[in-house]
């Protein structure tokens, strides 16, 4: 099986999109499903963040140093969906500010996997061999076994703190 770092990543960046596209379709008042669908999101997005925060991003930056304003950027971005997902978990469906909220993650996000998967993520497939990103895949796949899957669980909040205290 490949463990290869970037297919792996994009794998999940289907997934988080399949999500995205069936909030997108349901109805105003699918309370239920829209509820749902969030909480899906907010376990696929607080795992996948964690697995490129705690892996993928710290060996970038260490092996490929030109990437770094890059690797810093998209911490930025992580962080502005910890903020959303955080409040998110604590909403109710019926919330007022709930659609609205889950459409600006979607944006962020869609803007932030799409910067990844065009700009950046091809620099690194360029610059790291084949064995080395099966290595980093085979070590994100180890930390996706513990990470975190609610933004209240402590692995999360310490990502939340981190981007404040570097
Ligand atoms: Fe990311
Ligand atoms: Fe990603």
């Amino acid at each position: 099986m490949s463990t290869d770092a970037i297919v792996l990543l994009k794998d999940e960046h289907k997934e988080i999109r399949k999500t995205f596209r069936a909030f997108e379709k349901a109805g105003e008042k699918a309370y239920a499903s829209k509820k749902r669908l969030v909480d899906r999101m907010i376990e696929l997005l607080t795992v996948h963040t964690y697995i490129e925060n705690e892996v993928m991003y710290p060996r970038v930056r260490d092996l490929l140093p030109d990437l770094e304003d890059d690797v810093l950027e998209s911490y930025e971005e992580h962080h502005v969906a910890d903020v959303l997902v955080l409040e998110l978990s604590a909403m109710k469906p019926e919330d007022e500010r709930f659609t609205a909220k889950t459409t600006v993650l979607i944006e962020n996000v869609e803007h932030h996997m799409a910067e990844e998967e065009e700009d950046w993520f091809p620099k690194v497939r360029e610059g790291l061999g084949r064995k080395q990103l099966q290595d980093l895949g085979a070590e994100m796949l180890r930390a996706r076994a513990k990470a975190p899957r609610r933004p209240s669980q402590p692995g999360a909040v310490k990502k939340v703190v981190k981007a404040v205290t570097g």
